[in-house]
């Protein structure tokens, strides 16, 4: 993500609409984007790398073995926000959904979570072709925005499905997922991941199975739709997401200070983290020999949510996960209205379940709305579903 928000990534396929996009360049850049162009090696047939050098006054370059000191993939990935593949030609469309990775247009694709709008072009018969009809449900299934192609006269005789939209219709298309991306604009979103630890001694501790996937999820989400995000940390071994301010802690009193110290600044707290509910009453120096680990006497921690919620501000918002394993429903209402939550998250976690997964499922409670049941879907998800709901809250 860059530090403008309208950095765009145009990968352009090898079709004969590739001289179309020189103009999308131009009418990208008059709408305020800055542009880098990836071609892929085909396209260069159609329009070289010094016409795209020439209109975006930035360097061009079609495969990961150029400048390989300066990882390309992956610092073209991490400076767009969004990427836009104008022409996509049928090929192109198949390596994307195979998820291949053969140039360093598809190897950025891989690598990069931003939101991307794929505009295809080809002939009619290849558009509507079963294979590339399955691809692109592919790619739609995985959240890329596929355009319909215009109808009308292809190059050749041929008239149908196929032709490049007008830069226009693109621009207008984007102007939309941008719109649709950025809806948490300077909101600053406080959430808490993973699981906390009590240690027994310096070789034991206290845990949970949490695997901070969830909490994760929703701060690449939140980022991604343009919100400031802390994410307080507790013992997770996942990447970062950039752009994200992170405090790691260990234990529920680190994450009582990390809260105490960050929550008065934030719009929202999203209580993700799974806190352990108590300590041992003393922490042994000295490693405990396994002939004196009989018992450990414990001691509640506080409940940090509740705490937090009734010391706060009129307009923030609070929402909390429940984990339970019986009752949900009534569990996770008792929690919502005992902790003072605009919204919780129930978790059946019975066996396990969703600990350390992808997917999860469970039912979301408002203070002020019905519940809704998430049928089983990814954290990814339910981390946009989160935050659609807490965008429809902000005042
Ligand atoms: N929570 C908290 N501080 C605690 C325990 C939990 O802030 N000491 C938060 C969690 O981050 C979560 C919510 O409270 O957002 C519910 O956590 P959960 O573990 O499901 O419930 P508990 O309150 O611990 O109750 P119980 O263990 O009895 O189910």
């Amino acid at each position: 993500m860059s530090r403008s928000g309208r950095e765009i990534l145009l990968g352009v396929g090898g079709g004969i609409a590739a001289y179309k996009s020189a103009d999308l360049v131009r009418r990208l850049q008059d709408s305020g984007y800055l542009v880098t162009v990836v071609p892929t090696p085909a396209s260069l047939n159609f329009v070289g790398s010094a016409t795209w050098e020439a209109l975006t006054g930035r360097p061009v370059q079609t495969q990961v073995w150029e400048n390989v000191h300066a990882v390309p993939h992956i610092s073209l990935a991490e400076n767009a926000d969004y990427i836009v593949i104008a022409p996509a030609t049928a090929d192109l469309i198949a390596r994307l959904a195979q998820g291949r990775a053969d140039d360093l247009l598809t190897n950025i694709v891989l690598a990069s979570a931003v939101p991307k709008l794929i505009v295809p072009a080809m002939h009619p018969e290849m558009w509507h072709d079963r294979a590339t009809a399955d691809n692109v449900e592919v790619l739609r299934n995985r959240g890329f925005v596929v355009m319909e192609p215009d109808v009308g006269r292809l190059t050749g005789s041929d008239v149908g499905a196929g032709r490049f939209p007008d830069s226009g219709s693109i621009i207008s298309e984007l102007s939309a997922i941008v719109g649709r991306t950025s809806d948490l604009l300077g909101v600053k979103i406080l959430i808490t991941a993973g699981g906390t630890r009590e240690a027994i001694d310096p070789v034991r501790f206290i845990g949970n199975r949490s695997s901070g996937k969830q909490g994760y999820a929703i701060a690449q989400a939140a980022l991604a739709r343009g919100a400031t995000v802390r994410l307080v940390s507790a013992n997770c071994d996942l990447p970062i997401p950039q752009g994200a301010q992170v405090t790691p802690v260990e234990t529920a009193d680190q994450m009582q200070d990390a809260l105490e110290e960050f929550f008065e600044d934030s719009d929202v707290l999203v209580m993700c983290a799974a806190v352990a509910d108590a300590k041992p009453r003393n922490l042994s120096e000295m490693k405990i020999k396994k002939k004196d680990l009989h018992s450990i006497e414990l001691v509640a921690n506080p409940d940090l949510l509740a705490t937090i919620s009734h010391n706060r501000k009129a307009g923030q918002i609070i929402v909390g996960f429940a984990a339970e394993t019986s009752n949900l429903e009534l569990h996770a209402q008792n929690k919502l209205d005992e902790k003072g939550l605009d919204m919780i998250f129930v978790n059946d976690v019975s066996g396990g379940a969703i600990f350390g997964s992808d997917q999860t499922h469970g039912r979301f409670l408002f203070k002020d709305a019905p519940g809704i049941e998430i049928a089983p879907t990814s954290k990814d998800t339910l981390a946009h579903e989160l935050l659609n709901q807490v965008r429809n809250r902000l005042s």
